[in-house]
């Protein structure tokens, strides 16, 4: 089955054809209109997606080496997200099945930040733990089926990607600040401040502590010291955050004997979370994705999406967007 594959629940405007296991083409264009107001900015993205898909999907298909005639089904992202963006992919997906008459499912982010890793690790089997971190989210989740998902922790306050983007914000680098603050930390200290590591129960996250903590550090230091220090504070910050996710991730993998974990998500991309992980997993896999497929994309919707149109699984055209999807909620469509 050839699928189509649409993403636009933030900045990112995605198109990719997907066939059984195997990535035709996946165009991603990044919004870098937001990175003036250290943020995304909704109504910008909106109007930007709407320019922008068009064309991203015509890119897909021609990448692919297709035409609209070989297209057997379209997954789009419905949620979660900014709604303002999730409609436009969505009623755009749902104008060009309609037309098309083929199948149409609606994906959720999440069940496709999951399948990033499904669709190029060939290797990778059921069950295994996701730690899915991004811009939004921080969920661990025990993936024991596909379509079925147990998610047995998440962040209590700010997200992992979140704190990247706010403490790079303070450190006056510019957005998205992950991969800023990680090219900064290669030339610092992890040791030079002792940043705290969210102390919450279980498997859940926090990181708003840290964020502060940051801002304090930041409060009584001068100018000159900053500057002079910029790779050092930068670097142990990403320590603290990399701990945390570390130390989480592997306690719920010891809990529930998982001996596989999968990393996705646009936080999946930093080369320190990566290593340290692999340093401590005793003996277990850890499985990424490449760097494109770590950040918002459509192949990992397209996947997603396919995998539920194999079943004979189907969205109505009334399926509206929805800003707070959860996982659980896809559970239940089985
Ligand atoms: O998955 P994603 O593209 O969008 C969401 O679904 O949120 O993730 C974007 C997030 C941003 O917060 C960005 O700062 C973070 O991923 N990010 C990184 C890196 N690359 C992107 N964080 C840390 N290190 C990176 N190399
Ligand atoms: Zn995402």
């Amino acid at each position: 089955m050839v699928v189509l594959g649409i993403e636009t629940s933030c900045d990112d405007t995605a198109a990719a054809v997907v066939v059984e296991g195997k990535i035709l083409s996946n165009i991603i264009f990044s919004q870098w209109v937001h990175s003036r107001f250290g943020g995304v900015v909704p109504e910008l993205a909106a109007r930007s997606h709407i320019r922008i898909l068009p064309p991203v999907v015509k890119e897909a298909l021609s990448v692919a080496g297709l035409t609209l005639s070989d297209i057997e089904g379209i997954a789009v992202t419905y949620g979660p997200g900014l709604v303002v963006s999730l409609v436009l992919g969505l009623s755009y997906a749902k104008s060009l099945a309609y037309a098309l008459k083929i199948p149409f499912i609606g994906v959720n982010h999440l069940e496709g930040h999951i399948f990033s890793n499904l669709l190029v690790h060939k290797d990778l089997t059921l069950p295994f733990l996701n730690l899915i971190v991004s811009g939004g989210h921080t969920e661990l989740v025990v993936v024991r089926e596909k379509g079925s998902y147990e998610v047995i922790g998440s962040t209590l306050d700010d997200a992992a990607g979140e704190a990247f983007d706010k403490v790079a914000k303070l450190l006056g680098m510019g957005y998205p600040g992950g991969p800023e603050i990680e090219m900064k930390a290669r030339e610092g200290d992890p040791g030079f401040v002792q940043f705290p590591r969210g102390k919450v129960k279980e498997y859940d996250f926090s990181f708003s502590g840290l964020k502060t903590a940051v801002l304090y550090y930041l409060d009584d230091l001068e100018e000159k010291e900053k500057k002079t220090h910029l790779s050092d504070i930068a670097a142990s910050f990403q320590e603290a955050v990399v701990d945390s996710l570390v130390a989480k991730t592997l306690k719920a993998a010891k809990f529930c004997k998982l001996n596989q974990i999968a990393l996705s998500g646009g936080v999946s991309a930093n080369k320190r979370l990566r290593e340290k992980l692999m340093e401590k997993a005793d003996g277990r896999k850890v499985f990424y994705p490449s760097l494109n497929l770590c950040t918002d994309n459509a192949a990992m919707i397209a996947a997603a999406g396919l995998e539920r149109l194999k079943k004979g699984e189907r969205s109505p055209f009334t399926l509206k967007a929805k800003a707070r999807l959860t996982l659980g909620e896809v559970n239940n469509r089985k």
